[in-house]
């Protein structure tokens, strides 16, 4: 079993980050120099990934053209002697093979993936969520792929949060099998305090066997009346193998304005360019100043 396809749902409305994700797809703000989904295409690609789906909606057309060949800026560029911002300019474009399929409605992320069928075809694939954004040594996909190709299964990027936040995540029952790996064997979406499982909160990534498919198809609208990857997630478990990987790094939810500022002023900070006036910048403020 190899995992040689990665599929980003970014075909939500972003209502969290309005008014700026109005006509701004939340994907292409930028944390510091570039946009948040060039940071996951990085990820999966430094995991061995070769092919991405990104799922996007008639909004979302800022994404086909960023990962595109500009010609006339390159020439602006080249002619200009802008070597570095040429270099950059390219790379995007040439970063993976990446394919695209419009969500037509925006029924849910569960729905979102449905629409990789055609693409994944009858392999395991990778599943990178366009609004996280992770920071970590080794990369995250990468981790939670190991895991599935060791015991052939499904996996969840899991971390423990605290009690009272796991009701905005999904909860997963999990029985340990190694240092930082679990047998998943049931879930819960947005838990009520008698509903939760464990403090193990799943996280924007995973790797999925391409049975999830058919249990897509037969869902019916559950939490917000939109198709639940989870309720896919939770009927898969029961069916086939799943494991939950305590996944080492830090993950940014930037689809809300808090994670959005944490992950650009933790970017800024590692940034060659920023990092030293950053650190004095914020001393100052610190200080009242
Ligand atoms: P979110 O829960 O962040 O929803 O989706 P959203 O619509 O993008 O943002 P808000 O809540 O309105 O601010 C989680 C992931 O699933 C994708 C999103 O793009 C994001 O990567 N998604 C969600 C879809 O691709 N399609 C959908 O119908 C829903």
């Amino acid at each position: 079993m190899k995992v040689r396809k990665a599929v980003i749902p970014a075909a939500g409305l972003g209502t969290r980050m309005l008014p700026a994700t109005k006509t701004v797809p939340k994907e292409m703000l930028p944390l510091v120099d570039k946009p948040a989904i060039q940071y996951i295409i990085e990820e999966a690609v430094a995991a061995g990934i070769e092919d991405i789906l990104i799922v996007t909606n008639r909004a979302k057309s800022a994404m086909d053209d960023y990962f595109d060949y500009y010609p006339e800026l390159e020439r602006r560029l080249e002619s200009a002697g802008k070597e570095k911002e040429l270099e950059e300019v390219k790379k995007a474009a040439d970063l993976a093979n990446i394919f695209y399929v419009r969500q037509k409605e925006t029924k849910g992320l569960g729905h979102a993936i449905s629409r990789a069928r055609r693409f994944v075809g009858d392999e395991p694939f990778a599943v990178l969520l366009g609004d996280d954004v992770m920071r970590s040594e080794k990369p995250v996909i990468g981790q939670l792929i190991e895991a599935a190709e060791k015991y052939e299964a499904s996996a969840v990027g899991v971390q423990e949060v605290a009690t009272e936040v796991i009701g905005k995540y999904c909860s997963v029952q999990v029985s340990p099998l190694e240092e930082r790996v679990f047998l998943a064997s049931d879930m819960v979406e947005k838990p009520r305090p008698d509903q939760i499982f464990s403090n193990y909160a799943i996280l924007g990534r995973y790797v999925l066997s391409p049975g999830v498919f058919d249990i897509l198809e037969d869902l019916e609208p559950g939490y917000g009346g939109e198709i639940q990857l989870t309720d896919g997630l939770r009927k898969l478990c029961k069916r086939e193998k799943m494991v939950a990987v305590d996944f080492q790094g830090r993950r940014y939810d930037t689809g809300n304005l808090k994670g959005f500022l944490e992950a650009t002023i933790d970017f800024a900070l590692d940034h060659p360019e920023t990092g030293d006036w950053l650190r004095g910048f914020l001393k100052d403020k610190a200080r009242g100043l």
